[in-house]
């Protein structure tokens, strides 16, 4: 499938997932597995949160993941074989808005920097609902991602830092402000026991974060700064970077909520 603004490929998501993975725990957490379970991971990528998933549901249990890259779903596959759980693991493509499963199939589900990569033909609520659709009554769906409203960067123009930061989250994310939008979500489908919890990334390396040569040459295309303005800013802070001085963070947001037992959604 092409490829769409925001892709990031699954060497960079196999080391963000040691940088997240306080978040990622959490996300489980609030999942409330129990051995034996089936549970969903919706754009599950290369599969390092589907492999972990397997150690919770037991033998008896079954994870699957979905997601609408072949490549992904060949290096989740493999994953899993390296680790030995493909008998408790599947991964299957098809697409979150109308995904390829019975109503009330899983016990809880899990999506995790998925709605920051839809595009906006994808009616937000309507995934949501699709995912509400698939899980059992009773059941948890726990959504996670970042709010990119949040990025900041440490770079002493801060006029230009704002200029760029908003044409980041605007412009290169096909929705950067997914993390603020899902308690709305959650609200508006009557989701109970609803939880939020936030997680600083805080990126001190400009290699692990999107604002170098990239940002750059897409903010100098689209007008947004002049390219000796982000010469400056490549410049100065690749300088910081190597001398351990670089700051960046922004704020991944988790949202959890039960699904009612007694009314349908
Ligand atoms: C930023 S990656 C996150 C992967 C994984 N959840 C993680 O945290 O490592 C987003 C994933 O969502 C998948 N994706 C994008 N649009 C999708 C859609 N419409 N249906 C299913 N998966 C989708 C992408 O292929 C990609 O693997």
């Amino acid at each position: 499938m092409p490829k769409s603004a925001g892709y990031v490929n699954a060497e960079f998501l196999q080391k963000a997932a040691e940088r997240v993975k306080h978040l990622k725990q959490r996300t489980y957490e609030w999942m409330d597995i129990k051995t034996g379970d089936h549970v969903l991971d919706v754009g599950c990528g290369p599969g390092m949160d589907t492999v972990a998933l397997a150690a919770l549901v037991g033998p008896d249990g079954k994870v699957t993941g979905l997601d609408i890259d072949e490549e992904m779903l060949v290096k989740a596959d493999a994953f899993a074989k390296e680790q030995g759980v493909k008998g408790i693991v599947e991964h299957r493509y098809g697409d979150v808005i109308d995904m390829p499963f019975r109503e009330n199939a899983f016990d809880s589900i899990r999506a995790e920097r998925l709605f920051q990569v839809l595009p906006g033909p994808y009616d937000r609520p309507t995934v949501f609902q699709e995912m509400v659709r698939v899980t059992k009554p009773g059941g948890m769906i726990v959504l996670a991602d970042t709010d990119w409203a949040t990025a900041s960067v440490n770079f002493e123009n801060s006029e230009l830092e704002r200029r760029l930061m908003t044409f980041f989250a605007l412009k290169m994310r096909p929705n950067g402000f997914a993390g603020r939008q899902f308690y709305q979500m959650f609200m508006q489908k009557h989701l109970s026991e609803v939880q939020i919890e936030h997680f600083p990334m805080v990126m001190t390396d400009l290699e692990e974060t999107p604002f170098g040569e990239w940002l750059k040459q897409e903010a100098v295309l689209a007008n947004i700064a002049t390219e000796a303005e982000m010469d400056l800013w490549t410049r100065q802070l690749s300088e910081l970077s190597k001398t351990g001085q670089f700051y960046s963070s922004a704020n991944m947001v988790i949202v959890a909520g039960r699904k009612s037992i007694n009314k349908p959604d």
